[in-house]
């Protein structure tokens, strides 16, 4: 491995990488705009530019590849001066709008201009001015605050593969634009405002909402898909503002698809079920969540008892966690050593979409077909606990002898849409049904007992990808006034004293699920910082 000394700091790198990407590993800050690692590099910034000591002109760190025994320098005087130059050219025709840009507080040119640049500027002409374009369903472009980086065309060309950006003109006329009659409207397209080092391309949904520095940040997983994407919840005062794509080199690398950008809607739906409900003479009424949860206890115990093994059910949706999956299987299983433990629906839209590099024609992101994140972990519980199981059409239908004997039973949905059949089936109508929900439906509205519940946002647990990846998320906001986490039910129906405990439940649940991977585990990308010249 080439060993290379940058400002007297002697690091390891790979053979063949670039002296930028080494230092960025390292942890050694050099400034930078175009560069990207996930896409091609252009040097077309030039604020990246280092002195390598046998070389006669400063090269682009970024696209000078190692080599053993380099000596650079970052903080020469020719490099410094480099720097400033860059910094003051981009600040020419730059807006004064910090103020009201979303972007600052985590703009490369906000912390650049700092770090780098000069306190005043020499330049006495008018600004050129930009429009400001909609350029698609989600992204806003100020071209005015564009520093040609690129990063965005890369991206449309590179990773989604459908080019609808492009670079339009020459000099300081040279902008950013969409193709006549073509809006940036692909499945990834919420990337690009990632990847904007500076506050040019932004995201409708955030526009103006939250001052990124109040915003903090909980690692999860993408809720709309096996996939697995990881992500950042990024929240202030119990509300989720935005999602941001979690590096990961496994799974999704820096991107993620639009829908688990906004997932987080889901989470502060209006109609959240947010009060327990159980039927009395014929109707539903409005209940304490312990009375339901105490009701709904004894009718399933009572019928467990009357009708013998083999009466009761449980529908373990695919949003659940594994841990949660565990725990209400195990509570039914000690109520009917014979109870019948379903998959809930696993939604599906036909095939994957696999988007590809539009120039090599090399694959790049995949969304999964399946909807839900965790039908493989689910599945991998319930074959765990052992007993007999079913699928869902199975006990719709009362496909077998022994489904057709069932007489109550637990459902578990969560999805972040409609999720039932349209025709409510028969097994759903008779004998008490404990229904857990976050949003209201037919079966809601129709069962014995309704236990709100709380979404993936606002709870611990794991869920395991299409890939068989269990990887774990956390609770980034506390769930509505009135709903219950699902595990905190569990453990009270199972006598467990506290509160659910996800670790503990992986633990007790031993492999693969005790070796989960935890989001500070996976590979993070080098934070972003800054060395004082
Ligand atoms: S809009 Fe942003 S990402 Fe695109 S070229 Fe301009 S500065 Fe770079
Ligand atoms: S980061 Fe190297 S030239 Fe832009």
């Amino acid at each position: 491995m080439p060993k290379i000394t940058v400002d007297g700091k002697t690091i390891e790198a790979k053979d063949r990488q670039m002296i930028l990407q080494a230092c960025n590993d390292a942890g050694i800050a050099l400034p930078q705009y175009c560069y990207h690692p996930g896409l091609s590099i252009p040097a077309s910034c030039r604020i990246c530019l280092v002195e390598v000591e046998g070389l006669p002109k400063l090269v682009p760190s970024c696209q000078t590849p190692v080599r053993d025994g380099m000596v650079v320098h970052s903080t020469s005087s020719k490099a410094i001066a480099n720097q400033k130059q860059v910094m003051e050219y981009l600040l020419i025709n730059h807006p004064l709008d910090c103020p009201v840009c979303d972007q600052a507080g985590e703009c490369y040119l906000q912390d650049y201009s700092y770090q780098y640049g000069r306190s005043q500027s020499r330049f006495e002409e008018d600004k050129v001015k930009k429009p400001k374009k909609d350029v698609g369903l989600n992204v806003l472009l100020y071209n005015d605050r564009c520093i040609m980086c690129t990063r965005c065309v890369r991206f449309t060309r590179e990773i989604s593969g459908t080019s609808e950006l492009m670079v339009e003109g020459r000099g300081h006329k040279e902008e950013i634009d969409i193709f006549p009659g073509r809006p940036l409207d692909n499945k990834l397209s919420g990337n690009v405002v990632d990847l904007c080092p500076v506050g040019a391309l932004l995201d409708k949904d955030f526009l103006f909402k939250q001052r990124v520095w109040l915003l903090k940040r909980c690692p999860s997983i993408s809720p709309v898909d096996s996939g697995g994407e990881n992500i950042y919840l990024e929240y202030n005062e119990g509300i989720i503002y935005r999602v941001k794509p979690r590096f990961n080199p496994d799974v999704n690398q820096w991107w993620i698809s639009d829908d688990t950008r906004y997932s987080y809607k889901a989470v502060h739906d209006a109609n959240r079920l947010k009060t327990a409900r159980r039927v009395q003479y014929g109707t539903q009424i409005d209940t304490l969540f312990g009375h339901a949860l105490d009701e709904a206890d004894a009718a399933l115990r009572a019928v467990a008892k009357e009708s013998g093994a083999g009466s009761l059910y449980g529908v373990l949706s695919p949003m659940m966690a594994c841990e949660e999956a565990y725990l209400l299987g195990t509570y039914l299983r000690s109520l009917d050593p014979q109870a019948v433990l379903v998959l809930g629906p696993v939604p599906t839209t036909g095939t994957n979409e696999v988007f590809r590099n539009s120039l090599s024609g090399k694959e790049t992101f995949t969304i999964q077909a399946e909807k839900v994140p965790n039908a493989a972990g689910i599945r991998r519980v319930i074959a765990m606990l052992g007993g007999p199981t079913a699928t869902f059409e199975e006990l719709t239908k009362a496909a077998t002898p022994a489904l057709k004997k069932l007489k109550g039973g637990w459902i578990v949905g969560g999805y972040l849409s409609a999720w039932l059949p349209k025709d409510q089936p028969a097994v759903f109508k008779k004998g008490p049904r404990v229904v857990q929900d976050i949003l209201p439906s037919t079966l809601t509205s129709a069962a014995e007992y309704v236990l709100p519940a709380a979404a993936w946002a606002e709870k611990d647990g794991c869920w395991e990808n299409y890939a068989g990846k269990i990887q774990v998320f956390g609770a980034a906001v506390p769930p509505p006034e009135g709903t219950r986490r699902e595990g905190d039910v569990y453990y009270k129906l199972l006598g467990r004293p506290g509160f659910y405990n996800a670790a503990e439940v992986r633990n007790e649940m031993g492999a693969p699920f005790a070796a989960a991977l935890l989001p500070d585990e996976n590979a993070a990308e080098p934070a972003f910082e800054f060395v004082e010249l």
